[in-house]
């Protein structure tokens, strides 16, 4: 199931560099969501263990906190399919 997972982000991630977006950011697009969880959720508290809530309450407060420090849509996916991936 996660390799499923995996192999479908990477096909996803091919496919944006084929469009020619996201040239700059040449990480593997599995490691790009942990690293935006990282950077962007916690300048206010510690990051919290992914395993400490289920996909739909993640979704919840990825949505919360993402819109209070303006993630774009396109990053607010990122951080959710890496906290849904690792929970
Ligand atoms: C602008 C400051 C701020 C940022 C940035 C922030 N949070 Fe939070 N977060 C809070 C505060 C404040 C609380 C405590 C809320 C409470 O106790 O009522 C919290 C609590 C949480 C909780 C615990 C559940 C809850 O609602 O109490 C989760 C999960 C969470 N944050 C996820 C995230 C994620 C994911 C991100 C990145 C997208 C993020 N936070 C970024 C301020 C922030």
């Amino acid at each position: 199931m996660r390799k499923f997972f995996i192999s479908g982000l990477l096909l996803i991630f091919t496919l944006n560099l084929a469009c020619g977006t996201n040239v700059s950011k040449v990480t593997p697009e599995v490691s790009s969501g942990e690293k935006l969880y990282r950077s962007k959720c916690r300048t206010c508290h510690t990051l919290i263990e992914p395993k400490k809530f289920k996909d739909e309450e993640w979704k919840t407060f990825v949505e919360k906190y993402g819109s209070r420090v303006h993630l774009s849509v396109e990053e607010k996916e990122k951080i959710l399919k890496y906290l849904v991936e690792n929970n």
